[in-house]
């Protein structure tokens, strides 16, 4: 019953939520092919939209974007609801701080519980007014004039990180943010290929006040994010074989390849682009029972987001796997780690936390449970949607339609590739 195929998954949900948000600042006007369809970006859009910003469809699959260029009505209390989106709320705060005007954003119950300081606390530095709720949304930004900071990041974090780059563009003077360990670093390209201020050294980057302006078309390259969840069940399904095509291929995104390689699948990689991001296809092919594997700590930024498949792999892998210091999944759209230990658990994988440290102990023969619960989470959902069909079982996973949070074509892609 392997997975065999070719698919294309919907436009980078990263790249996409900042091709919108950053055309609140830029001038211009954009062509984008192949935005992500995914609820998370509509969130981005409906924001865009609710401060002046026009995005109309052009033709299929094609958004035509006019950039603000930092110019709108400033509203008394504009309330932008970013429903279940972190990196809309978090890139808004940045470039909005800066801005004239009050604005409240505020999430759903998921994102009502997500730590909100660590984006507040640098813009505060810079002089912003900002308001949260112990910590938490709703979030009231109240427009000031900002200076540029110099400011060391505890944690690798491309959404604070790109909060504070974004607010730097429109502060006085020159703004620089050091990160411990590299995370995606899709804000530097996009800032740099819209003609922004900006320089990177190693894992610095620093911007002085400037414009963007929009290019006249953006070919958006597909998620690897999404693309991983077959990706990784092709490397412990037997006989599985499947290829993502125009996947974004930047190595602050693609550690979860590094990880399946040295698992033991059979991963190959042709580029097809470099800018403003690498790009290609992806092929991985089942080559024999997995082994378990240490992902380091530094390794974790660049696969933050494909840990619960990745730990679905590793329940099917000889030997332990231990993924170290994870503690950033406690505050994503679940606490994911607890989440992934007792759903996969209740599968009988035997998962653990030590610490900070997951670890899964396989191989594990699965059990089913009379149903699962991902917690309305959509990466957890599509997770338990893989070990469900991997074991031929047919439970109900509750919250399963948050799997349109980042990928709404799933089941349409499952069902094509899947073989009876
Ligand atoms: C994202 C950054 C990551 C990631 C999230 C998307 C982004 O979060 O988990 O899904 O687009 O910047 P953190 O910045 O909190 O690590």
């Amino acid at each position: 019953m392997p997975l065999e195929g070719r698919f294309t998954p919907p436009g980078d949900k990263s790249i996409s939520h900042r091709l919108v948000l950053m055309s609140l600042a830029a001038e211009g006007e954009m062509l984008v092919r192949g935005l992500s369809d995914c609820d998370d970006v509509a969130s981005s859009l409906a924001a865009f939209r609710s401060l002046g910003g026009r995005a109309e469809a052009e033709a299929e699959g094609m958004l035509r974007i006019r950039g603000l260029g930092g110019r709108w009505a400033p509203p008394e209390a504009l309330e932008l609801p970013c429903d279940n989106s972190g990196t809309t709320i978090r890139l808004l705060m940045g470039l909005l701080a800066g801005r004239p005007g009050r604005y409240i954003l505020d999430g759903d119950q998921s994102l009502r519980r997500r730590p909100m300081e660590r984006v507040a606390e640098p813009l505060r530095l810079m002089g912003a007014r900002i308001e949260t709720v112990g910590g938490r949304p709703p979030v009231t930004v109240t427009g000031r004039a900002l200076s540029g900071i110099t400011y060391s990041m505890t944690s690798a974090s491309a959404q604070l990180k790109s909060a504070v780059l974004l607010a730097g563009l429109s502060a006085a003077g020159k703004t620089t943010v050091t990160e411990p360990a590299a995370s995606r670093d899709h804000t530097e390209r996009l800032i740099d290929y819209f003609g922004g201020p900006i320089e990177v050294d190693g894992l610095t980057a620093s911007v002085t006040p400037g414009t963007m302006s929009l290019r006249r078309f953006f070919e958006t390259p597909a998620d690897p994010s999404a693309a991983a969840f077959f990706l990784a069940a092709a490397a412990f399904i037997p006989r599985s074989r499947v290829a993502a095509e125009n996947i974004l291929l930047s190595k602050a995104r693609t550690g979860f390849l590094r990880v399946l390689d040295r698992m033991g699948a059979k991963v190959s990689l042709t580029m097809t682009g470099d800018t403003p991001e690498p790009t290609g296809d992806v092929t991985v092919q089942y080559d024999g029972e997995l082994e378990g594997t240490e992902v380091a700590a530094e390794e974790i930024p660049s696969l933050i987001d494909e840990i619960p498949v990745l730990a679905l792999a590793a329940t099917q892998a000889r030997g332990r796997t231990v993924f170290r210091k994870v503690d950033e999944l406690r505050v994503k759209e679940t606490d994911r780690l607890m989440n992934i230990r007792h759903q996969l658990g209740a599968l009988g994988a035997r998962v653990g936390v030590d610490g900070d440290d997951l670890i899964v102990e396989g191989p594990t023969s699965f059990i089913i449970p009379e149903s699962l619960d991902s917690g309305s989470d959509h990466r957890l959902a599509m997770t338990l949607a893989l070990a469900l069909k991997a074991a031929k079982a047919h439970v109900p996973i509750v919250g399963w339609e948050s799997i349109s949070v980042s990928y709404p074509s799933f089941y349409d892609h499952l069902n094509d590739m899947w073989r009876d």
